[in-house]
């Protein structure tokens, strides 16, 4: 599937700025994550409005080459969607989840209580991982989790020497101009109302993404193939697109409350983004929002 248009690409190079936010394991670990309230709403959008047949699931399952009894290690597990659907592949193997939110990691806990396959769940920090001994996982994935962990350089040097001999590291993230129309009613609306400077920024996931993992990985790997896919979710109401923008903290600009910005700042945000999305399904029928999202595969 190919969603790419140069409307798109004219879009991207218009609106997605260079410089982009860095949020900290600290703020994911006590506010972002502390409960599944984000993971819960973007988990939702995709599943309700996705246009690929093909789930995020499926695409890993590709690049995982599950046998059945691999041991998993999967850094920043958050709620355990993504390992409710994988863990059925490994009846002989075994499932470790480790995240820095004990509440998410809570969820994630109790959503696998009593499957077959042995799960650990781990609270901690991707870029220590001296619990674990050298050489004891088959496969590890990072999905949508790497920009957030401090020290990405000792995370690769740990997953490197946790890796068994032939195992998969597999990285999971997006390029920099995905979900660009969301950006785009975002930019838009915070022009109208003349929001400060400092939030024209774009996502966090620039810290590593499609375009510049491979030179970030390359130190520690001696393969690293890059494979890509695209999605596009047709929103067809106002409503659940808001529910989606608010789960990705109003692209970033809510993810320090109070930041010096007027009481009532975000519902006028909502407003104005959302009268933006309604002119696009007036006219289109939906509001797309194309992601261009990918791993890297590496041994
Ligand atoms: C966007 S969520 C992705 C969750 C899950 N991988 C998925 O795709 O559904 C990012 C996750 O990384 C976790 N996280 C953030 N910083 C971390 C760190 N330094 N080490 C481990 N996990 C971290 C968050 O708590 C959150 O659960």
């Amino acid at each position: 599937m190919d969603f790419r248009t140069p409307e798109l690409d004219k879009l991207a190079a218009e609106t997605v700025p260079q410089a982009y936010f860095e949020l900290s394991a600290e703020d994911a670990r006590d506010r972002y994550f502390a409960d599944t309230r984000m993971l819960d709403g973007k988990q939702l959008a995709h599943n309700r409005f996705r246009t690929n047949p093909r789930t995020l699931v499926d695409h890993l399952l590709d690049q995982l080459a599950l046998t059945g009894n691999e041991r998993w290690l999967d850094l920043g597990c958050g709620n355990g969607f993504i390992a409710e659907q994988i863990r059925p592949h490994l009846p002989q193997g075994q499932v470790v989840g480790l995240d820095i939110a004990p509440g998410v990691l809570d969820a994630a806990r109790q959503r696998l209580a009593g499957v077959a396959t042995p799960c650990d769940w781990i609270e901690g920090s991707a870029d220590d991982l001296s619990m674990f001994s050298d050489n004891v996982f088959d496969r590890v994935t990072a999905i949508y989790m790497m920009h957030y962990v401090p020290d990405i350089a000792a995370c690769f040097r740990e997953v490197r020497r946790v890796l068994a001999t032939g195992g998969r590291f597999v990285v999971t993230t997006d390029r920099p101009d995905s979900m660009v129309e969301m950006f785009g009613v975002h930019f838009a609306a915070m022009k109208q109302m003349d929001a400060p400077a400092h939030l024209f920024k774009a996502t966090p996931k620039a810290r590593i993404s499609l375009d510049n993992g491979r030179e970030q990985l390359a130190p520690y790997f001696a393969t690293v193939e890059l494979v890509t896919w695209q999605d596009q979710l047709r929103f067809t109401a106002v409503g659940p697109f808001l529910d989606f923008y608010a789960a990705h903290n109003y692209c970033c600009a809510a993810s320090r409350p109070g930041d010096g910005l007027e009481p009532g700042f975000f519902t006028e945000l909502r407003e104005r983004a959302g009268e933006y999305v309604q002119q696009a399904i007036d006219r289109d029928g939906y509001f797309a929002v194309t992601k261009f999202t990918g791993s890297f595969v590496c041994q």
